[in-house]
């Protein structure tokens, strides 16, 4: 299939990127942390479409977007206090909500379980998009199964040209990296638990409640357990990845080299930087967590494009604000 490429800031474009969607089409489109590929949520055809284009496992579901409270509470049985404290604070925004699922979804998005995620995203393209379709839109992150994750419309061509119908520009992604997956006890019983450390960091999720969270699916929940996104290997460029420690980054680079693989080196600090031979493709990244986040995806990619087969990332700190990124690092380097 021809994939066409749609101009964001062109109302006729949104206007077919909404016809397309309507008609049971794959659209990717701009969200604020990363690009989606969007279809119906509610129509189980066009969201096997999503996991073919993707070459995702079918037990991996799918976030579901939508523009507001009042149509995530109509896709769950549940709406606990916590869901509505949490949507008060942080949507339209970078925050999934884990919620039992309502009899509208459909087994395709939920994989077969009895939850179902949402979220309503902040990008003024994805919400124009959700306002012309009038209905809720599935929508992972528009890579191929296990690439990581588009920031860019280029991005996504690269992984997607071909195999779906549209692909909406609205340049680059603000946030960089996915939304917060949180899963929420409809009974209140027990504290929320992170099950995908992302855009919103703990902390905030946690003064926002007044209480401390827990961290990856309840042992006694099968259900939540097959949450794939913390499956080990997940955000992963093509090459090896080596977190190196502060420092250490012009030494290790040396030492990959000699395996004679193409060598790219992701620095945050200036470090030992300058040591680097010219002949390694070597990116800088912001030191702050939310420039950081920003660019990380695009700096793999393009380590990646420059055919660098092993690359070394100088480490993070080890502090709260840099869980999401360690985390995608962590995956990426395992
Ligand atoms: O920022 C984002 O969340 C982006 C944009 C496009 O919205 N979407 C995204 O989707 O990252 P995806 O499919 O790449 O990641 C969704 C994550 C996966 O880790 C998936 O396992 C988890 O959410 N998830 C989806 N539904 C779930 C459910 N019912 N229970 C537990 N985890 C779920
Ligand atoms: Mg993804």
């Amino acid at each position: 299939m021809r994939t066409r490429l749609l101009d964001a800031s062109r109302p006729a474009d949104l206007d077919e990127a909404a016809r397309l969607l309507r008609a049971g089409k794959l659209v990717a489109f701009p969200t604020e942390t990363v690009y989606g590929l969007g279809a119906l949520a509610l129509d189980p055809l066009a969201v096997r479409g999503i996991y073919a284009a993707k070459g995702r496992p079918a037990s991996n579901p799918l976030i579901v977007h939508v523009r507001g409270v009042a149509e995530a509470r109509a896709l769950s049985t549940a709406w606990p206090g916590e869901a509505q404290l949490l949507a008060e604070s942080f949507w339209p925004g970078p925050l999934t909500l884990v919620l039992p699922r309502g009899a509208a979804v459909p087994d395709e998005v939920t994989a077969g379980g009895p939850t179902v995620a949402l979220r309503v995203p902040s990008h003024p393209v994805a919400r124009a998009l959700l306002d012309r379709v009038g209905e809720p839109l599935a929508a992972p992150s528009a890579n191929r199964a296990e690439h990581v994750s588009p920031t860019t419309a280029a991005h996504v061509g690269s992984d997607l040209d071909g195999r779906i119908d549209a692909i909406v520009d609205g340049g680059p992604c603000a946030v960089g990296i996915e939304s917060t997956v949180l899963w929420l006890d409809p009974a209140s019983a027990s504290p929320p638990r992170l099950l995908r450390a992302g855009a919103i960091g703990r902390a905030k999720i946690e003064q926002a409640l007044k209480t401390r969270i827990g961290t990856g699916p309840a042992s006694h929940d099968a259900a939540v357990a097959a949450s794939p996104g913390l499956h080990a290997r997940h955000y992963a460029p093509a090459g090896l990845l080596r977190l190196v420690p502060e420092g250490r980054i012009e030494k290790t680079a040396r030492a990959l080299a000699q395996t004679g693989r193409r060598v790219g080196v992701l620095a945050r600090t200036w470090a030992g930087v300058e040591d680097v031979p010219a002949s390694f493709a070597c990116l800088r990244l912001p030191e702050d967590p939310e420039g950081y986040a920003r660019g990380f995806y695009a700096a793999l990619r393009a380590l990646e494009e420059q055919g660098c087969e092993a690359i070394a990332v100088e480490d993070i700190p080890a502090t709260g604000e840099w869980e999401a990124v360690a985390d995608r690092l962590r995956r990426a380097s395992s």
